[in-house]
């Protein structure tokens, strides 16, 4: 197995095992929150340590720059707040984070380069060939991720857009699981839906069936024990992100969504789609 491929499962791994913390009763998640951050401080003490070293001299700093080049490297140092995440990072999470709204307007957008204070993307779907659209989705993305690198001053298409199918191609290969019997939802009231392809949470709200990506979208921490109030805003029992339960629309960012899982009511069941 190539190093690449090791780090890859490594992480998956840890991501899993992370899951499963979570289901763990207060108790149990207590003690292993607080083994995990022993460990991680003595490692950033200890990483603190490395880098100073290495930066007192010439030949080290340079073999530093050449290691925080190595992605896990980078992610490692990053993590323990010992170099400070990059523009073009931060813009590719900001990317991320507005691809539910791309999505919800029949487009996606995909990051490209980040040059002389412009962000380059690629439109794909339905916002490719209406340049109306496109103009809007562009000042979207540049309002939303201004909130993030206050830096970019506009956005662009990249030169080599394609004009890509109206349709989502992959959409054919998709299926859907069974979740919940429908009279098992209760209005008002949040149920997880968890499988080794999707965490989802849905919820029945004024006889409606929403279902959403169960990760908050600040930390990426589960919602389904947050709480619903009465005018239908959903809010993360970590932080208190909130979120309008009939759109996902995130209420702390601007344009910010959470990702919505189609659904299907069949058979006295509801089904979530995989894609
Ligand atoms: S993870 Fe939801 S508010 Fe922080």
């Amino acid at each position: 197995m190539t190093e690449d491929l090791r780090f890859e499962k490594l992480a998956e791994k840890i991501d899993d095992l992370i899951k499963k913390v979570r289901d763990f009763d207060d108790e149990k998640r207590e003690v292993v929150s607080e083994l995990i951050n022993s460990i991680e401080e003595f490692t950033r003490i200890a990483l603190l340590k490395l880098v100073k070293l290495l930066k007192e001299d010439i030949v080290g700093k340079e073999l530093l720059l050449k290691a925080v080049k190595e992605p896990e490297i980078y992610a490692l140092l990053l993590k323990h707040r010992i170099i400070k995440e990059d523009d073009r990072t931060k813009a590719i999470k900001a990317l991320e984070l507005i691809k539910p709204y791309v999505r919800s307007h029949g487009g996606d957008v995909e990051f490209v380069d980040l040059k002389d204070r412009t962000l380059y993307v690629r439109l794909r779907g339905a916002c490719v060939g209406c340049s109306q659209v496109s103009f809007t989705l562009q000042q979207t993305i540049l309002e939303a991720v201004q909130s993030f690198v206050p830096y970019i001053e506009r956005v662009e298409l990249a030169k080599d857009t394609p004009s890509e199918a109206l349709f989502d191609l992959s959409d054919k290969k998709s299926n859907y699981v069974r979740a919940f019997e429908v009279r098992e939802l209760k209005e008002g009231r949040m149920c997880r839906f968890l499988n080794e392809e999707l965490d989802a949470v849905v919820v029945l709200w004024e006889g409606r069936v929403y279902a959403y990506k169960n990760s908050c979208v600040h930390q990426g921490h589960p919602l389904h024990e947050g709480e619903i109030k009465e005018d239908g805003v959903l809010i993360c029992p970590w932080h208190g992100f909130e979120y309008r339960i009939t759109s996902g629309e995130c209420l702390n960012l601007p344009y910010v969504q959470l990702e919505p899982i189609p659904t299907k009511i069949e058979g006295g069941y509801l089904w979530l789609k995989i894609r």
